[in-house]
């Protein structure tokens, strides 16, 4: 390209803005001591380099140097990261109405799915209806003891599966692998780091053409969730009462019913709100379990005492139910442990300060973004003896839970906007999990040592492990393969 004097000049003026505006911010940052302490940053990018491939692992070992609370520039984004068990506990005792305002990804705004939905809803009278629904009508215990069957059956479908050595997913249901294939890239788009999020400026242009892919995908999952729906609906119109309710059928009979201001909720957002279920739960259920049992394929003993305590409490003549999870003391050690080094959103969702706030002496302007670290936190020294390994045995002795109360262990969140299905989560892992581990004997291969296992992180909607137990051409990768036939319980290896 030739340089025209009309470029030559463009290049200068904007070489001479960045050598002014360079000196300036970094001379109004200082004098602003107000704010928390934070790695300097580079002009107009800000922080967006030093966040690395996995965020929340580079931010945590930020720490010693900047203490439990930082600051960040991502682009144009003010960003509070809260780092450690105390102050996590300030923000959600005593800050938490002005902190639980959400941020939308541009990429989100297609469709409307902003609009209609619960996790990235704006903080207002819409949100505030869906999540009392969620709460009251949908995740409460009266209403999933109702549909203990449909868990069961999947449960059930799933050491099928296993016992037969096929596909989790079945094969032919074409419009499922469709649906799940979309959602995956769905998840895909939203975890892609946005420009336009940094510099709202760009949003028009898409530069990365992120929320074209999103529109589309998108778009494919929603006609395949709004084709159930309808059938449903069908169903119901033609009388066809069932004697239990799932959550669909809860959701539509408010929906007819119109009351508590439910003349809001469109068919449009019934569709949101069904395909957001699926979206926050699946990814998040699943990535605990595939860490729960990588952990204790590397702690033997572990695996052994929760063996036992199956045994034990269920016994080799029937299946796990939900209602065993409060008799598996040990069981639930494994989970809280599990979560607390694998939160499956590590970093929640992204808050929005609702005004400006005095926050642990520094001042927190309005539209800060807030990110609570809750994989840090699961970390933080000073609220856990030897944080980086993995003793379920330190919850049998102690009353700390995961159900927002515990300011040291957040992997559901947290205050008014904690995870809405945290109830549904708790049965859901439980279950799983010690049903693949009641029916089934797992172990690593021989000459693989419990080192050998891969435990690195991946990005995603949820972390993920980055080589998953289920890819077979990796070295460390281990696959599940059955080796012996004839026993009631099949032996598994994991190569
Ligand atoms: C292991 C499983 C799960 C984990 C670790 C998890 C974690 C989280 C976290 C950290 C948040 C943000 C909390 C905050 O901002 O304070 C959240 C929000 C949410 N979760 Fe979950 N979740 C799980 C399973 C589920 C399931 C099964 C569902 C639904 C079926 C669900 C639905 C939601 C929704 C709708 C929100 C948004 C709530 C709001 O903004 O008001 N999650 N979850
Ligand atoms: C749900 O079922 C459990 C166990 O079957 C029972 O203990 C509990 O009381 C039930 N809860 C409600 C609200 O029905
Ligand atoms: C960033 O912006 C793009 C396009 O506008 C969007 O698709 C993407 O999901 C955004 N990323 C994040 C992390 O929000
Ligand atoms: C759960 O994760 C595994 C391994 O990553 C994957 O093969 C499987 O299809 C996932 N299941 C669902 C329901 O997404």
């Amino acid at each position: 390209m030739e340089i025209t004097p009309s470029l030559l000049f463009l290049q200068i003026f904007l070489l001479s803005a960045v050598a002014l505006i360079l000196p300036l911010s970094q001379r109004r940052r200082r004098r602003n001591g107000s704010r928390p302490p934070g790695p300097p940053g580079w002009p107009v990018f800000g922080n967006i380099f030093d966040l690395g491939t996995i965020p929340h692992q580079t931010l945590y070992f930020l720490r010693p140097k900047y203490g439990p609370v930082i600051w960040l520039k991502l682009g144009s984004v003010n960003t509070l990261v809260i780092r450690s068990a105390k102050a996590a506990t300030e923000l959600f005792k005593n800050h938490d109405q002005v902190f639980c305002d959400r941020r939308c990804p541009d990429s989100m705004t297609v469709h409307n799915y902003n609009q209609g939905a619960l996790a990235i809803g704006r903080y207002g009278s819409y949100w505030r209806m869906i999540r009392r629904l969620c709460t009251a009508e949908i995740m409460v215990n009266r209403r999933l003891n109702e549909t203990v069957y449909l868990r069961r059956k999947c449960i059930d479908n799933m050491i099928q599966n296993i016992e037969k050595d096929v596909e989790i997913r079945d094969p032919r249901s074409k419009e499922g692998r469709e649906f799940f294939n979309a959602m995956g890239k769905v998840a895909e788009w939203s975890g892609k780091p946005n420009i336009s999020d940094f510099f709202p400026v760009l949003k028009w242009l898409d530069p990365q053409g992120i929320k074209r892919n999103m529109e589309r995908d998108l778009g494919i999952a929603m006609k395949i969730i709004s084709k159930f729906v309808k059938q449903r609906m069908e169903e119901k119109k033609l009388g066809e009462e069932m004697k239990t309710k799932d959550f669909l059928d809860a959701l539509l009979e408010y929906q007819r019913e119109g009351k508590d201001g439910a003349g809001k909720l469109t068919e449009q957002n019934v569709f949101i709100l069904i395909l957001e279920m699926f979206f926050a739960g699946s990814e998040t259920s699943n990535s605990s379990i595939e860490w729960a049992m990588a952990e204790l394929l590397r702690h033997p003993e572990s695996m052994r005492e929760v063996k036992e305590e199956l045994d034990r409490v269920i016994g080799p003549n029937r299946k796990v139910e939900e209602s065993d999870t409060e008799n598996l003391p040990y069981l639930q050690a494994v989970i809280k442990e599990t979560l607390r080094l694998h939160p499956a959103v590590p970093l929640m969702l992204p808050r929005n300060a609702m005004e400006e706030r005095n926050f642990m002496g520094y001042v927190i302007p309005k539209d800060t973004q807030i990110w609570v670290n809750a994989w840090a936190i699961g970390r933080d020294p000073d609220a856990w003896e030897d944080p980086f390994s993995f003793i379920p045995e330190r919850f049998l002795s102690s009353k700390i839970d995961y159900k927002g109360q515990n300011f040291e262990l957040l992997p559901f969140g947290s205050g008014r906007r904690i995870c809405v299905g945290l109830l549904l989560a708790h049965r859901v892992i439980h279950l799983a999990l010690a049903s693949l581990l009641h029916h089934f004997d797992w172990e690593l291969p021989i000459n693989t040592t419990p080192k050998d296992l891969d435990m690195n992180e991946r990005m995603g909607m949820a972390i993920r492990k980055l080589v998953p137990r289920t890819e077979s051409n990796s070295q460390e990768a281990c696959n599940i393969r059955k080796i012996k036939d004839d026993d009631r319980r099949p032996q598994y290896k994991v190569i």
